[in-house]
């Protein structure tokens, strides 16, 4: 969990705004929420050095890379940067191909806990002859360094990823409207069973917060990224949140769902045209989200039997933070169109 500045500032990133955005995850009470990581993506990058070192863009970042680094371990959190597995990241800076144990010796020095590691300027060269080198090169370094794969799905990744990266991108990038996001959500269908802890299905980072869709298709964008336990990586302005955006993103009960300790992604149980029903094992119970996909509120239901329980169950909704009671065999409430009811269902065999 954490931030990246992709999403909402793309290459408009300076030494400032990400030292005000680290004071914003601690003072909005983001990082006692569970978000650490605090990410630069593309561009903090100008050139090499003449033996073939990595350069940081002074005139963005004119302290330097490592003394940002440890401006945000200062906070409590932890820092993470970006590369690409070509000649040059999409935005045309170097990559790190042909690089990468001098490009992974550099970001342990720097005090990196985190690698976003991109596709661009690739040569054709398969991603599974790519990404290796530079897991092996981190590994090397001795400092612990999450590996996030950004090969946007491409060369099936559930075949090899798991063995290579912490987590791996399943689709191409998202953008801040609901088409793209219902778009990358049915790309995930199926691919729960390649999950596990320490290797995790990526469907990018979030776009709650950036504008382009109502509250409800964020919460739902929200809910549905937490049970996919997707690498939770805000991707909005921090420092200009409205009280929605901080309501959904530090929702503790739907975080708790992405942490929870099984590890277990949820998966899709059933589409209509009208909505999905979306199941998940967590510790204490059964996380279902109930996601209207249709252009009207509606009153949305599911048996025991569909989420795999018999008998009687209580039921809490995450969003209403309430206790809504006991329940024979089916369960039904109004959601708002394109929105989601987030309940746990704990079944009656499971409680004291
Ligand atoms: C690719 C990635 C994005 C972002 C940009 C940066 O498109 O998929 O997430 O990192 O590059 O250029």
């Amino acid at each position: 969990m954490g931030w990246n500045s992709w999403n909402h500032f793309h290459c408009d990133i300076s030494e400032d705004l990400i030292k005000k955005t680290a004071d914003a995850i601690v003072s909005s009470g983001l990082s006692d929420a569970g978000y650490k990581y605090v990410n630069l993506d593309d561009c903090w990058q100008i050139s090499r050095d003449s033996e073939g070192y990595i350069q940081e863009d002074k005139a963005k970042f004119p302290s330097g890379i490592k003394a940002l680094a440890d401006y945000i371990h200062s906070k409590g959190l932890k820092f993470g940067l970006y590369s690409d597995a070509g000649d040059f990241t999409c935005e045309h800076r170097p990559g790190s191909l042909g690089y990468e144990v001098k490009d992974a010796q550099r970001y342990a020095e720097w005090g990196v806990d985190y690698l976003k590691y991109d596709n661009c300027y690739n040569n054709d060269i398969l991603p599974q002859v790519r990404y290796p080198p530079m897991r092996d090169a981190l590994n090397s370094t001795g400092r612990p360094i999450y590996f996030s794969m950004c090969e946007w799905g491409q060369y099936d990744p559930a075949t090899w990823a798991p063995e290579v990266g912490n987590s791996w991108r399943t689709t191409g990038d998202i953008s801040d409207n609901y088409d793209s996001f219902l778009s990358i959500l049915e790309q995930q269908v199926g691919l729960e069973k390649y999950a596990h802890r320490g290797a995790w299905n990526d469907p990018d980072m979030l776009e709650v917060g950036n504008g382009g869709m109502t509250t409800h298709e964020y919460e739902a964008h929200f809910a549905l990224w937490a049970l996919l336990k997707a690498p939770l990586l805000i991707g909005c302005d921090v420092n200009n949140m409205s009280a929605d955006t901080l309501r959904i993103l530090s929702n503790k009960e739907i975080i708790a769902i992405n942490q929870d300790p099984l590890g277990i992604q949820g998966r899709r149980v059933l589409k209509t045209d009208q909505y999905q029903l979306w199941v998940g094992t967590i510790v204490d119970g059964i996380a279902v989200i109930l996601f209207n996909t249709s252009s009207q509120d509606s009153n949305l239901s599911f048996t025991f039997e569909q989420i795999g329980i018999t008998g009687q169950a209580i039921i809490r909704d995450l969003y209403k933070h309430e206790d809504l009671g006991k329940f024979p065999n089916s369960f039904s409430t109004n959601v708002p169109t394109h929105g989601v009811a987030v309940l746990k269902v704990v079944p009656l065999s499971f409680a004291y």
